[in-house]
This record gives C-alpha cells, structure tokens and sequence, in this order.
C-alpha cells in the first residue's frame, strides 16, 4: 500500500523557526523600507561625490565586538544605511572610470534579493537554477559560435577564476594523468602577450607550471601580441626541449583595450597542437555590437573563453563565465564525485551537475542576475550601451587632444582612453608624480574616479568607461578638471623645481 502524506493540509503545529522573523507584517514593513532606499540610492546615483571614503568614526564602529544576543532587524537596517551604504566604491556613479568596473542596475539588485530568497546551491541535482544557468551557457555559446552540441562551461566569480580553469583544462590536456601523478618532469610554456592581465601569471603560478613557463611576447604598435614573435619564441622553445602547450589570446587589454589577432592565432595554435583560450573578460562582449564584433572574428575557434558579466553587462558582483568548446574537457579535469554525492533519481537527478565541471561544489545562483539582466535589457540594448561607451571614449580623447598640456598615449579602439598631463619644465619621473598625485586628487575631492597605468615606462591617467550612465557632461567635467587640477599640481612643484635648479 502506497503511505500518502498531503502536503497541502496545513502543517501540524510546530515550534517556530529560531531564525525566521516572529513578526513576519514588522519585517514586511521594514523590509519595504530598506528596498525603498535601495532603489532611491540607484536612482541617485549622479548625486553628490563619486566616492566618500569611510570615516575613521564609522571604521570604529564597524569594529565594535560581535553582538552576542539578537538585535531588531530594524536596528541592523539602520546600522547597514548608516555604515555601508553610503560608503560604495563609486561605481554606481556617472563618473566612476577606474580600473574595469561595471556600474550595476536595478534589475540587478532584484534579481540578487531573488536568488537570495531561494537561496540555491547549484552544485547540482535537479532543481529550476541549473536549469536556468545550462540556459545561459547555452546562449552564450550562441553568442560566440561555440559547437551546439559539444560546448558547455561554467559560472565562476570573475575571469580571473575562469582564466584559471580554462588554463587548467588545457594543462590537462597536454600532460597525461597529470590529475593522479602532477606535473613531474613536465616542461610546459604557454604564451600570451605582455600586455596580458596579471591574473593568467598567477594562474600559471596556482597550476605549478611557475610564471616563468608564461612567455610574455612583445607586442606590437598597437599593443597586440606580435604573431612572428610569438612563431619564434615557440619555435625556440621546442628547440631547448619545452613542451608548448598553449596560447592566451586577449581580447580587450586592461592597460589599452587592444585586441590580439583571434583569428591569427587560432590558426597558428591548430599548426602547432596548441590550446587556445581567449581573455575577453570585458572585451569579449563586444559581440552584441555589430560595429565592434568583427574584431573579435576567430573567438569562435577557442577551446576555452573567459569573460564577465560583472563588467560590460552591468550585473552586480561577481559574475563571469568560462566557455569551452567541447565540455569533455572540463568534464576530464574536474569530474570527481563521492558516492554520496552521486547522480540518482528525482532531486539527486541529472548527468553532469556544475560541480563535475569545476573545481567548486557549493555554488551560488549568479546566473539568475544574468538572465534577469538579459532578459530585461535585451542583447540589442545592452550591447547599444556597450558601443555608446565606446564612442564616448572617442570623444573623450579628442577633447584630451584638444589641451595642449594634455597628451593621449595610446590608440582608443574600445572604452579606454590613457593620457598624461605634462606641464613644462618638468621631467618624465616628476610627470609621473604629478599625475599619480592628479588621479588622487580628482578621486579624494569626488570629482570623478580614474585610475593609473603604465604605458611603457610613463605613468598615465587611465580612464576606463564602462558605465552605462556616464554622458558626455560628464565627460566634460573631468578634462576640465584635468587641466585645471594639473595646472594647480605643476604650479605647486616650481618653487621646489626653482629650488632644485638655482
Ligand atoms: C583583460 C582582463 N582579464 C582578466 C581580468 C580579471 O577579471 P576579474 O576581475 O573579473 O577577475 C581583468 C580585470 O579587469 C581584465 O581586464
């Protein structure tokens, strides 16, 4: 006889949860409260200074013990606007453009509170969010021309992770039984341009193949990898008995926004039996702008492919995303269960869970936040957002151009714009200062929030427009505060360069 148990008769009698509200109406009320806000805070983003550093006061505060007994919820909600909210890193503001942030949405922070209320671990079994992320690895092998039917990848934190696990899959594939023996007597190179992000150098470190099996090949004018270069570096190698086993295309440098040759060095790798993984931690979303994609020709020939969602696509932290062309081989480089982890029938259902891909097993639901945000936006908006960026990076630097103190000092083919204030009468070293000391100016007075880099040797203002509500004022308030903040910085420095000289 088949034990029935209606689950839709009202449950028995039971204590309470200890960790649910007792009062769910005063939750409900204050959690509207906290939602408004949240929304208000978005909505004013533009508002007020581009970042407020945390006062010593409040540092104080957050460092008060560890509260032992339950406080109200409303008095957590009070403390969390008067401690944190106010004290972001600026990238919801229309002037963030330091390093490569991404400026978030509202949809974003519901689609976040969402995955937080169904609360998933998507190591595996059968359950709607896998279903939700296989949907979004499946668009994205779409989007960049993976195989249909091999492809498959993974959600990760950022490209740093997923430029690890690419490379680990390709550290498989060229040593045998490298996951039972390690890597012995192996003599691996990869090779990337030195242009590359400094997480594929710690990849190399974290895969025990040490950066110096990492070559860093030159680059060209245009700050991509130089291929004649990269042919006799490899062909060098095989000659003093290395074992080249792959090769990192980047796809929007860090420093510039360069491109490498995808499609040169696809066919280069199939000459030589070597991986193919590409970084395009933000530059690969230039896919979704027909004026911008054809740089990106070739990708689709990748075995493995990093990028963001957190980056270009605006979702909040932390999204990125590992595409390989044939799963199998994340599949040979991860897949390891314990039996009572083991595929069954109805929960425990399903043949390849998350975790048989990757090194992770408890894994959160990140690819809701990317399918709300696709779903919301669109791919025809979202990548519109991407190439406006792009054209405001051009304007930008011909306004740059436009001041005779100011120099641009690298090409602009995507969102990046470098340049240098350079006042008379100072050397290249003293220039350096004063625009390290110029970018923390404009971020310590809330102006705008650039970066730095160095292009060559030269220190340069870095300004990075990935934020979908930056507009061309504001584009104007900063060259305008360039040339006024280094103005003031260089006529601060002559008496100490009179000084120096008499
Ligand atoms: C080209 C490139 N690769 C990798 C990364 C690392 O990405 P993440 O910060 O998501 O780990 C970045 C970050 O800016 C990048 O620009």
């Amino acid at each position: 006889m088949k034990v029935r148990i209606d689950v839709t008769e009202e449950r028995p009698e039971a204590a309470p949860s200890l960790l649910d509200p007792a009062d769910w109406n005063a939750f409900r009320s204050t959690a509207h409260a906290l939602l408004d806000r949240l929304i208000s805070q978005i909505e004013q983003a533009a508002d007020g200074p581009v970042w407020t550093p945390m006062p010593a006061t409040v540092k104080r505060r957050l460092a008060e013990p560890l509260p032992r007994e339950p406080r109200s919820v409303d008095d957590v909600c009070n403390d969390l606007a008067e401690l944190i909210l106010p004290y972001g890193t600026g990238n919801t503001h229309p002037r963030f453009w330091g390093w490569v942030h991404g400026s978030g949405t509202a949809g974003g922070m519901l689609a976040e509170m969402a995955t937080a209320a169904i609360n998933a671990n998507c190591g595996g079994r059968d359950h709607g969010a896998i279903h939700v992320e296989k949907c979004v690895l499946d668009w994205m092998a779409q989007w960049f021309g993976f195989p249909k039917t091999t492809a498959g990848g993974l959600l990760v934190t950022g490209s740093s992770m997923a430029n690890l696990l690419g490379l680990a899959a390709a550290r498989n594939r060229a040593i045998k039984n490298v996951r039972r023996d390690g890597i012995n007597e192996a003599r691996l190179t990869g090779y990337v341009s030195r242009e590359a992000h400094s997480c594929i150098v710690k990849a190399f470190e974290l895969l025990g193949l040490g950066r110096d099996a990492l070559r860093r090949v030159r680059v060209d004018d245009n700050f991509a990898l130089d291929v004649d270069r990269l042919r006799a570096e490899v062909k060098q190698d095989r000659a003093d008995g290395f074992q080249p086993f792959c090769c990192i295309a980047t796809a929007g440098t860090v420093n510039t926004g360069a491109s490498d040759d995808i499609a040169a060095l696809a066919d280069f790798c199939r000459s030589e039996g070597l991986w193919l993984h590409v970084d395009g931690a933000f530059g690969a979303l230039t896919i979704l702008c027909p004026e911008l994609a054809p740089r990106l020709a070739g990708i689709e020939r990748a075995d493995s492919l990093a990028f963001d969602f957190h980056k270009w696509l605006h979702v909040p932290y932390d999204a990125g995303c590992l595409l390989v062309r044939e799963q199998k081989t994340l599949l040979d480089t991860f897949a390891d269960r314990a039996p009572y982890l083991a595929s069954g029938a109805a929960l425990a259902g399903g043949d390849i869970w998350p975790c048989d891909l990757g090194p992770e097993l408890s894994r959160g639901f990140r690819a809701l936040k990317v399918w709300f945000t696709l779903q919301e936006h669109g791919t025809r908006r979202l990548g519109e957002a991407i190439a406006r960026n792009c054209r405001q990076a051009q304007t930008l630097a011909a306004k740059l151009a436009s001041r005779p103190a100011i120099r641009v000092m690298a090409p602009v083919p995507l969102q990046i714009v470098c340049c240098r204030y350079e006042a008379d009468g100072m050397d290249e070293t003293a220039i350096d200062t004063l625009n390290a000391e110029l970018v923390a100016t404009l971020q310590r007075r809330g102006i705008a929030a650039p970066s730095t880099c160095r292009i060559g040797e030269r220190l340069c203002i870095r300004v990075n427009i990935t934020n979908h509500r930056t507009s061309e004022a504001d584009l104007t308030v900063l060259v305008q505060a360039i040339d006024a903040i280094g103005a003031e910085l260089a006529a601060a420095t002559q008496p100490e360069r009179r000084r120096a000289v008499s």
